[in-house]
């Protein structure tokens, strides 16, 4: 997708952090955007930053508040788009999304069903709602594109975060199969995958709505405090919203937003080879040693681990009495 001036673009969770980057961008872009979120007091602060960014007028734009875990309410959120702009989306970027840390063997039901109902099932209802809607509407006529954030975290395992890694992982994979399928409509698919953004989704706990308030993990204000500073050192939102418009713009299925991204992918890639046979598993082995000996490696880097470990990030619920000790804040 190439032009995008006077087409409409849907964005969820556009009212915060990645979302409103894009809202941001694309509204300049030419575009109608229509933002959704879960919370109304966010989307009521969007709305005049996105048009003051933007320099577009208040009929350009439409803020939508609804759960998109909630099919019937995303259905009539696709209905009210197109009776107020005309038509569905021509871009679809699905963007909202939480986080909640802890050990695996930790988690209840609710701490997957909640990650995964907003960071995967929310993402399929926007394809299963849409795609039939794009199609009818644009299939090899007009450009039109969807667009996924997705995370770093989708390429790999990880220790504290299985419900999202798990999440991200399957959306990357649901993209490839999308844009695989999509092809002979001429409907373009592109997920980005992120490390650290500039955003509030240190604060999702803060709306972990009450029915799935049972958690294995142990959270805080004081964490979330800590997770503030560290998203403030993250990439800033517009030039992530970028990165994904060349993306788009190049039909490109993934955007992994660093200059070094070859390298990044290429150890990913590394790591499942070795995975997959007994000299790889060796190799592993020994790397993880010598991370452990050498206090190297991801989790033991930088200032945001030194004062969130102390504090119990990634930890698990004091009275789980099956979860070692040592996944427990000390
Ligand atoms: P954010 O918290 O600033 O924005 C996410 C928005 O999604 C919020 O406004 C929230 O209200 C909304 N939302 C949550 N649950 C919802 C629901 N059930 N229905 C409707 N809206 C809902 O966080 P951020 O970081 O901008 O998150 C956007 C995406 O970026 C997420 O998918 C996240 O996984 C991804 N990401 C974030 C990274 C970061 O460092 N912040 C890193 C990599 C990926």
């Amino acid at each position: 997708m190439k032009n995008f001036e006077g087409k409409i673009a849907f964005i969820t969770g556009g009212a915060s952090g990645a979302g409103l980057g894009q809202a941001k961008l694309f509204s300049k872009a030419g575009m109608k955007v229509v933002i959704t979120d879960i919370r109304k007091a966010a989307l009521d602060k969007a709305v005049p930053e996105i048009l003051a960014y933007s320099g577009r007028d208040e009929a350009d734009i439409l803020a939508l508040e609804f759960d998109l875990t909630d099919r019937e309410a995303y259905i009539k959120a696709a209905d009210k788009t197109e009776e107020i702009f005309g038509g569905p989306p021509h871009l679809l970027i699905q963007t909202a999304g939480v986080n909640s840390f802890g050990p695996p063997e930790a988690s209840t039901f609710e701490d997957f069903d909640w990650v995964m109902g907003v960071d995967l099932y929310a993402v399929v209802n926007g394809f299963v709602i849409f795609v039939p809607r794009m199609i009818k509407a644009y299939a090899n006529k007009t450009d039109c594109h969807i667009a996924i954030t997705s995370s770093w975290a989708g390429w790999q395992g990880d220790p504290i975060a299985a419900p999202y890694a798990a999440s991200k992982a399957a959306v990357n994979n649901l993209s490839e199969t999308y844009y695989m399928a999509l092809k002979p409509y001429g409907i373009g698919v592109t997920t980005i995958t992120p490390m650290a953004i500039n955003t509030e989704i240190y604060d999702a706990e803060k709306y972990r709505p009450e029915n799935f308030s049972n958690s294995g993990y142990y959270w805080t204000d004081e964490l979330a405090a800590v997770m503030k500073e560290q998203c403030e050192t993250g990439m800033d939102p517009v030039t992530l919203a970028e990165h994904l418009k060349r993306g788009i713009e190049a039909e490109q299925l993934f955007v992994v937003p660093y200059d070094n991204y070859y390298e990044m992918i290429g150890k990913v890639n590394d790591r499942r080879i070795n995975l997959a046979s007994p000299e790889g598993m060796a190799k592993e082995a020994a790397a993880e040693k010598y991370r452990e000996e050498n206090k190297v490696g991801e989790m033991d880097k930088g200032a945001f681990h030194e004062k969130a470990k102390p504090l119990g990030f990634g930890t698990a619920r004091a009275d789980l009495d099956w979860v070692d000790e040592r996944k427990k804040r000390v």
